[in-house]
């Protein structure tokens, strides 16, 4: 079993940790986790027990138009095809005309949940809302010199538990605001306790971010579809039949949703927004029940969250009709956003939008990955379009670098096997066939 690290390894530096592992990982290459000096510090101050950093590709879908405005979008991601479907999507639908987005609030809910509260607690919580506003005005007088700040108060008992819960509605502006969010719940809590006369379990935002469900659509026409040999009409009843089996079937549904999230946790990461906040809001939001705006099925449960349809128009041209609605938190301002080069330069090449702009382009890119993914879904299949750049990686883990990896993913892709052995074997006649060096 490996020697313990040092019981200082939680309290040194990052350079300090790095020498650690050197000392006591001798198979661990510290230098594997990012040789760049300032991006190692930077990693020291953005979490604990730092070692270094993980570099990850990002791209650029380029040439999306949104709400009439051209963006190209960087996205981080370690998939391959995400950033070439989105270019796909994002080209197709600029020919057609366009995505048309519009974003929710910038409103992110807090949460104080209260045991054994006293009858009547929560009108009394209710009935001093000024009086709490004010206890918590020093934490929220920034945000309120950007216009945003206390949006509003509720409170209400959990029917099972009998746990009271006092939801505090808070416009956080351009930042995700959980800091925020957070700071003013904890900052809450002595006093909501005091007026319950019980005591409170927890104060926490919520990540379901209900109130920032943000929309985008695209109408384009369907003889922009034709792929494989089939007619773009084809295409597009294909593709309204696939997003109808993700509505119906909830197995089809969790993958059809993630090919969404492809897009739209590759611009939350590169913009350095908290992926797993908005990946928690958006997987809740397709689970909410009821009848979708637009569905074809009234069951609660999991379900796919994008709308398709056809509209035949009277000139006998079609169009196909793509949708999306998710909720999401995404801020341009606070966190590592501000802090992070790679973040703030994917927020320059985005033309510096703020969190609302964010959150629309953002919904953009998840419809644009869904209808990308399904058009080769039904068609060619995904396979073919993973090939080229799988075959390269398996080149570079055979040990082809630059010109090398090129011949040997061509060598793959010509006798059609993919597998470590093969690519050995084409690296060995590469370079058996290379004219001698001198
Ligand atoms: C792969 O990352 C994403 C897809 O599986 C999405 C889908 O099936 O709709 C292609």
């Amino acid at each position: 079993m490996a020697e313990p690290l040092p019981r200082d390894f939680r309290r040194t530096t990052a350079a300090g940790r790095r020498r650690m592992l050197n000392d006591f990982r001798p198979g661990v290459d510290p230098n594997a986790f990012g040789r760049d000096e300032e991006m190692i510090e930077l990693a020291d101050v953005m979490v604990e027990s730092a070692v270094g950093y993980l570099a990850l590709p990002v791209g650029v879908a380029a040439g999306f138009l949104i709400n009439g405005t051209r963006v190209d979008v960087p996205l981080a991601t370690e998939e391959p095809s995400v950033i070439a479907a989105a270019t796909y999507a994002g080209r197709i639908v600029a020919s057609g005309g366009g995505f048309e987005t519009t974003a929710g609030e910038t409103v992110t809910t807090g949460q104080i949940y209260v045991e054994h509260a006293a009858p009547g607690a929560d009108q009394r919580i209710v009935a001093a809302e000024p009086k709490l506003r004010l206890t918590v005005a020093p934490l929220l007088a920034a945000m309120e010199g950007r216009g945003g700040g206390w949006r509003g108060l509720r409170s209400e008992r959990l029917p099972g538990s009998g746990v009271l819960r006092v939801d505090v509605d808070l416009d956080t502006r351009d930042a995700m605001g959980a800091n925020l969010v957070n700071s003013v719940v904890e900052g809450l809590r002595p006093e909501v306790e005091v007026l319950s006369g019980g005591r409170v379990v927890m104060a926490i935002l919520s990540n379901a971010a209900s109130r920032r469900v943000s929309r985008a659509a695209f109408a384009i026409p369907v003889t922009l579809l034709s792929r494989a040999g089939l007619s773009g009409a084809e295409v597009a009843r294909r593709i309204i039949l696939a997003n109808e089996i993700a509505i119906e079937d909830p197995q089809r549904a969790v993958t059809h949703n993630k090919g969404i999230m492809n897009g739209m946790t590759a611009l939350a990461l590169s913009t350095g927004n908290d992926t797993r906040a908005l990946e928690a809001a958006v997987h809740s939001y397709a689970s909410r029940g009821g009848t979708p705006s637009g569905g074809t099925s009234s069951d609660a449960g999991y379900r796919a969250l994008t709308r398709y349809r056809s509209e035949e128009r009277a000139d006998g041209s079609s169009l196909l009709h793509g949708a999306l609605e998710v909720p999401v938190p995404l801020g341009t301002v606070g966190g590592a956003i501000g802090i992070h080069p790679t973040a703030r330069a994917s927020l320059e090449l985005l033309g510096n939008p703020d969190a609302s702009a964010l959150a629309g382009i953002a919904v953009c890119v998840g419809l644009a990955a869904n209808f990308a993914a399904l058009a080769a879904l039904v068609t060619e299949g995904i396979q073919r379009g993973h090939m080229g750049l799988h075959a390269q990686r398996v080149a570079w883990a055979a040990g082809a670098r630059g010109e090398e990896r090129r011949l040997v993913a061509a060598a793959m892709s010509a006798c059609g096997e993919y597998g470590i052995d093969a690519a050995k074997r084409a690296l060995g006649e590469v370079r058996s066939t290379k004219p001698a060096q001198g």
